[in-house]
């Protein structure tokens, strides 16, 4: 293990543990040299790094702003406000709550405020592109409340507004989940909030995938519909591991209670930090730049997909992601995965709407945009990514190893034109 580079900028990292250092040595070169396709995935800056790594790890804070359980909490409180005031600004929301540890706590803290044990909760089923806890099965979300799930249509591979409506009054579910962690297609959150408004429940728009495209403005915003608006900062927001819910002022006091101390203890200072780092930095004129070119890029890059011949679910993408069906290339989606990681690009593995594959075998791989946006990629790159992806299938059908390696290199020549943020050469 350590004869692995220890990475000279944390000497002090690399002193005390040179075995744990030589391995983020290690991760920062792997996430330098490959092309991450990952839609959930970033490249946070360095100051959001720098924020997360700081002494406000050392505080416990259990309580909010003005009202916490622990004395000295001078400075936090000012890091938590400057956070709120920072997402409040950016989504236009009334009110902000920035202590969820994740988005999976997150969801689970809505349920909490909105619903009792055993009572229905309805979402977008996990194969057809929703989340784990918007109410399904193996999920806590699923095991302790009714979940009732929607989809998409056969056909189209769209939301049919049709069939979440009949759903929605014929089940009466208290809260309504829309969002999603493999939709290439814009949400329309008005739709959602004609329908729960009708059957009477809480919306709760989830954006976590998107969050940096309505930050942005590349995609349209659930603040003004949703009644709860759910959403991790670590993937398009670009900022370090963590979530947020954001709501209408009616909700805040039953939002805040669920996150504490109905679900959690102490919030994690150096993420409410860094958290308020990236909404600085999301509120830059150049993160509409980044924003846009997230889906200026995916679109670009499902064009050259389709011109490829590769089936994608709904026909292309209006977001960061691009969900490939390679059923018609004979290709299971895990292996084209596994190849793809041997060729220096980095996607997972998906179920697609109506798989007939397993999940843990499922038919498709999940591809985004955010990632290599950030590094500077633009839509004149896109012709080659499709490109890699098109012999890199192939070459997994086939079999063909030197196929792969002779991609690798030509990745890891464009990577190295575009330096990763946040990670130092
Ligand atoms: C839509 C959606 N909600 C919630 C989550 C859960 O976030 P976390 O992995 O931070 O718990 C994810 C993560 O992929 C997601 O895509």
């Amino acid at each position: 293990m350590t004869s692995l580079p220890l990475p000279a900028h944390h000497p002090a990292l690399a002193t005390a543990d040179p075995e744990l250092a030589a391995l983020v040595g290690a991760e920062e070169r792997l996430q330098a040299d490959t092309l991450r396709l990952i839609p959930s995935e970033n490249y946070v800056s360095r100051a959001v790094l720098e924020a997360s790594g700081t002494v406000l790890q050392n505080k416990y804070s259990e309580g909010y702003a003005g009202r916490r359980y622990y004395e000295g909490q001078q400075n936090i409180d000012q890091v938590e406000r400057l956070a709120i005031d920072r997402a409040k600004a950016l989504f236009g929301a009334d009110h902000a709550n920035v202590q969820p540890y994740s988005g999976s706590p997150a969801n689970l803290a809505v349920h909490l405020a909105f619903a009792e044990p055993g009572d229905t909760v309805m979402g977008m089923a996990l194969p057809m592109g929703g989340h784990l806890t918007h109410g399904w099965g193996v999920s806590a979300t699923g095991k302790w409340f009714r979940g009732v799930q929607y989809g998409v249509r056969r056909d189209t591979g769209l939301i049919d507004f049709d069939e979440v409506r009949d759903l929605a009054l014929k089940e009466r579910p208290r809260i309504i989940f829309c969002g999603g962690t493999a939709l290439p297609r814009t949400i329309d959150f008005a739709a959602f909030a004609g329908i729960a408004h009708e059957a009477g429940a809480v919306l709760v728009a989830d954006v976590a995938h998107i969050a940096g495209l309505v930050a942005g403005g590349a995609h349209p915003s659930p603040v003004p519909h949703a009644d709860v608006v759910s959403t991790t900062t670590h993937k398009t927001l670009r900022g370090p591991r963590g979530a947020m819910l954001m709501c209408r002022e009616e909700h805040a006091k039953a939002v805040d209670k669920a996150v504490f101390p109905g679900l959690q203890g102490g919030p994690h200072n150096q993420t409410t930090a860094a958290i308020a780092v990236a909404l600085h930095e999301a509120a830059q004129p150049s993160f509409r730049d980044y924003a846009h070119q997230v889906v200026a890029n995916a679109k670009v890059l499902a064009g050259e997909l389709l011109t490829r011949g590769f089936d994608l679910v709904s026909g292309g993408t209006d977001n960061h992601l691009i969900l490939m069906d390679l059923t018609s290339r004979d290709v299971p989606g895990k292996v084209a995965a596994k190849a793809l990681d041997r060729a220096g690009i980095v996607v997972n593995y998906n179920t697609v709407p109506y798989d007939p594959r397993k999940p843990f075998d499922p038919s498709g791989i999940r591809i985004g945009t955010p990632s290599l946006t950030s590094r500077g990629l633009g839509t004149e790159h896109m012709a080659a990514v499709a490109d890699w992806i098109d012999r890199g299938v192939t070459a997994a059908r086939t079999g063909d190893e030197p196929a792969l390696a002779a991609i690798r290199s030509e990745v890891a020549d464009l990577m190295a034109a575009h330096p990763a943020p946040g990670i130092p050469a």
